[in-house]
């Protein structure tokens, strides 16, 4: 098992580029059942994700390859037809996105056999809404033993209201609605960037969506998809997560092949804290220390606002800054488990349910900690490049999920992470 180990105490300087969104390219990988066409994916992240949705889709027998490109691989994937409508649970609970398959089973070939994901660290992650959302289009559903078992006669357009904002369950309806037969309304939907690049890849394939981006979205059913070239944006959480590390450091750091404008929240924070953002042009950040940072409250949202897979980067960032601070975890019910462990550097946290206060500026000192989930790894890596002395960070797998070579990316802005297994 993958562990790093992290020399502090060094101000980060350098170029680095963001990858592809893995949360764009998951539901497009999935968007790829809708037609028995060649679908091409680039700026595909070389990240464990995309390597278990590939598992995914080689168990319902699609074929898929991959091709690596100069800026992330390139993968073609013709679901020509279907051997196996299932997704089984050793799949699905390494990757609750494999629930994304769902929709366009069901839309394209009547029938979907996948495991219920079940909870994961930061929260029980319910899919009612996927289901009761199919259930509106036409599907019926039957639980058996841990599996829904999904099937229709056709599917036909509805309007379906969101309970609460739900980024994969917007997607999945989304996908569905396109071969179903009329209108489909999606009330109260995500509004989040990799909702807007799947509807753009769903409209090159041939479907009619409009609105996604915003909170209504209407897709009007057509008879068949075809195939599409469709490079997928930027991973915006992995931008942010490098903006931070260059803040935590007091650093001097660019991000190129960004999309600037799908971090508005963040970059309204950071320059709040005192860490000097720049935009350089659409597509690339510049960072660099413009004087002590200061602790500001943080609320995360759904997007448009501050995303809930950034609180855990900003927390190790406020644990740097003067003053306290009021982080509150709007979206998950359980997402500070990374605060335990930044505890055991130094930080001065108190938990309180759906807060958390930070009070800094504290002095971290390098520590044994353990990874729990994807986020929560990210920062203790921040916290051990802003620490004293060496850190370990173990589990480092929730890491490479999707973070595509992290170490590789930090060290060739003066970091010192070294990657080793025992
Ligand atoms: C997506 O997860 C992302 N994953 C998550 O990123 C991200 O944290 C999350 O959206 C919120 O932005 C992918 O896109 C693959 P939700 P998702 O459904 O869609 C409740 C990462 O680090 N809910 O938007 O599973 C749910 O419990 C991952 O890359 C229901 O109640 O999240 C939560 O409280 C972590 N019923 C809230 O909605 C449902 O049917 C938002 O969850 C669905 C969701």
């Amino acid at each position: 098992m993958d562990k790093f180990l992290i020399e502090g105490g060094r101000p980060l300087e350098g170029r680095v580029s963001a990858s592809g969104a893995k949360n764009a390219a998951l539901p497009a990988m999935a968007a790829s059942l809708l037609t028995g066409q060649p679908v091409v994916l680039r700026n595909i992240p070389r990240v464990r994700d995309i390597g278990t949705m590939r598992s995914l889709l080689d168990e319902l027998g699609v074929d898929s390859s991959v091709k690596h490109e100069e800026h992330g691989n390139r993968l073609e994937i013709q679901a020509r037809q279907l051997l196996n409508p299932v997704a089984p649970y050793e799949l699905v609970k390494q990757m609750r996105a494999s629930v994304l398959v769902l929709g366009p089973l069901v839309a394209r070939f009547g029938h979907a056999r996948v495991s219920l994901p079940g909870g994961c660290a930061i929260g029980a992650r319910p899919i009612n809404l996927h289901l009761r959302g199919l259930e509106a289009l036409g599907a019926s559903v039957r639980m058996d033993h841990g599996y829904i078992e999904m099937r229709t006669e056709g599917l036909r357009g509805a309007t379906f209201h969101f309970d609460t904002i739900t980024v994969t369950g917007t997607e999945n309806l989304m996908m569905a609605a396109t071969l179903a037969e009329g209108l489909t309304t999606l009330d109260n939907a995500a509004r989040e960037p990799e909702v807007e690049d799947l509807a753009h890849l769903l409209n090159e394939m041939g479907a009619s969506i409009e609105g996604a981006g915003t909170d209504t979205i209407r897709i009007r059913g057509v008879s068949s998809l075809h195939g599409a070239d469709h490079p997928v944006i930027p991973d915006r959480i992995e931008v942010g997560t490098f903006l931070v590390s260059a803040g935590i450091t007091g650093g001097h750091v660019c991000v190129d092949r960004a999309e600037v404008g799908h971090l508005a929240a963040v970059i309204t924070k950071l320059r709040e804290a005192g860490v000097g953002v720049r935009a350089n042009g659409p597509h690339e950040l510049e960072v660099e220390k413009d004087g002590a940072l200061r602790a500001v409250d943080l609320d995360t949202q759904e997007y448009p606002g501050f995303p809930t897979d950034m609180q855990a980067q900003w927390m190790a960032l406020m644990t740097q800054a003067e003053g306290a601070s009021v982080i509150s975890e709007n979206i998950f019910e359980n997402r500070f488990l990374h605060a335990l462990e930044m505890m055991r550097m130094g930080a001065d946290i108190t938990v309180e349910g759906r807060h958390a206060i930070v009070r800094g500026k504290t002095p971290l000192s390098g520590a044994k900690v353990q990874a729990s989930d994807l986020r929560a790894s990210a920062s203790l890596v921040l916290a051990g490049l802003a620490a004293q002395g060496e850190t370990l960070v173990d589990r480092v797998y929730h890491i490479d999920r999707g973070y595509e070579r992290i170490e590789e990316k930090l060290n060739r802005v003066g970091a010192r992470i070294r990657r080793f297994s025992e």
